[in-house]
């Protein structure tokens, strides 16, 4: 599909819908394309060059871009969004339990900032529905990499049930973690999001250290190997919070770090205030995340061992955004925000442009 027909569908179609409603319709049709057989001919085009394999996490991703949690909160739609050039896909938050999330509407555009606030509070099937399909992917995946075809790295984003009270965050955390460690390439714990009460309070470290140690160790016992542990953060913790998360991912010999998640300040914005006040509650993202999101990531680097794994999001809309972050110390880069008003194409074009941008700082 040439850009501008996105640009106009976009433009006369998707902004006239409410964007949830968008988001289905435009999953529904690539899931439909991908059953027909447009995944093999899309490949062809978007499959990421072999230059920008990456070594991370013990695992090789065929591009150091993926597609960040929440697009994909079920695993219903991997192999679809991967033949569109992610070289990952995580897939999340999901919850022990199945829940509805917030009431609807739960997502705007700001189409002036090219941004979104969610407080979609983590609607998804729950762990189990999410594991069945998930063996599904694994298989297919298996297939597909014998036939020497494209396949992504799968993460898995895990997140506390809204019902559990914090006391029993980590037994939550831990139901989740047997269940999909095993079918997952890594996994990442996420206390980070604005939308289910309390939960951004096991950032703070004596909730958080217990917290991964349990989660880490149940999750290599389930899948009788070492899942990559990752812990994934908010742009609004102080500096200081910043560098102790750091501390204590060294301190536990974690895998990595995922920085960041949507923030609540409504600063930076271009949009009109009352559009914005309209909006309500919820979870910025976009271009305006992105210099926060830059500098957690240089104060986590300059923190953290060379070795530890550090996912840069929030606010990448380019090739050349990517590239920043791979210089700024990132060792993967992910998108969501962007791809809603960029289209299919995106993540071909960061490769191809990422490809580009290698081969001109190479001479
Ligand atoms: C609609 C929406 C839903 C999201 N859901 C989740 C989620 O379930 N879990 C999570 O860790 N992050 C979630 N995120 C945050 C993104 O993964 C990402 O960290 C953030 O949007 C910043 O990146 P971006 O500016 O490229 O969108 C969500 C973001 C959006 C826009």
């Amino acid at each position: 599909m040439p850009v501008p027909v996105y640009q106009l569908a976009f433009r006369h179609l998707f902004t006239r819908m409410d964007p949830e409603r968008a988001h289905h319709l435009v999953v529904a049709g690539l899931r439909w394309a991908h059953r027909c057989g447009a995944g093999v001919l899309l490949e062809k085009i978007t499959a990421p060059d072999p230059a920008l394999r990456t070594e991370a996490l013990g695992l090789t991703f065929p591009s150091p871009f993926g597609l960040a949690a929440g697009f994909d909160k079920g695993a219903f739609s991997v192999l679809p969004l991967a033949a569109l050039g992610f070289g990952h896909i995580e897939i999340g938050t999901v919850t022990a339990q199945a829940q509805p999330g917030n009431p609807a509407p739960r997502l705007v555009r700001l189409v002036k900032d090219r941004a979104l606030i969610n407080r979609m509070g983590f609607n998804n099937d729950g762990a189990g529905a999410a594991r069945r399909r998930l063996e599904r992917t694994a298989e297919r995946i298996t297939r597909l990499k014998r036939a020497g075809r494209h396949t992504p790295v799968v993460g898995v984003n895990i997140g506390k049930t809204k019902i559990v009270p914090l006391e029993g965050a980590v037994d939550d955390y831990l139901h989740s973690a047997s269940t999909l460690a095993p079918v997952a390439d890594y996994l990442v714990v996420n206390v980070s999001s604005p939308n289910t009460p309390g939960l951004r309070q096991l950032q703070d470290i004596e909730a958080l250290r217990p917290l991964l140690r349990a989660v880490g160790d149940e999750a290599d016992a389930a899948a009788g190997r070492h899942v990559p542990l990752l812990v994934k953060i908010s742009p609004d913790l102080a500096d200081a919070d910043v560098d102790a998360v750091a501390d204590l991912v060294t301190e536990m010999r974690l895998d990595g770090i995922i920085a960041t998640n949507t923030t609540i300040s409504r600063q930076g914005l271009r949009s009109p205030e009352d559009e914005v006040a309209a909006a309500g509650a919820g979870g910025l993202s976009g271009p305006v995340l992105s210099e926060r999101s830059k500098e957690v990531l240089v104060r986590l680097r300059s923190r953290l061992p060379e070795h530890v794994t550090v996912i840069s999001v929030g606010g990448v809309v380019s090739a050349e955004d990517v590239s920043e972050r791979l210089r700024l110390g990132a060792t993967l880069v992910q998108g969501y925000t962007a791809f809603v008003y960029e289209g299919p194409l995106w993540a071909h074009r960061i490769n191809k442009g990422l490809k580009r941008i290698r081969r001109l700082t190479a001479v």
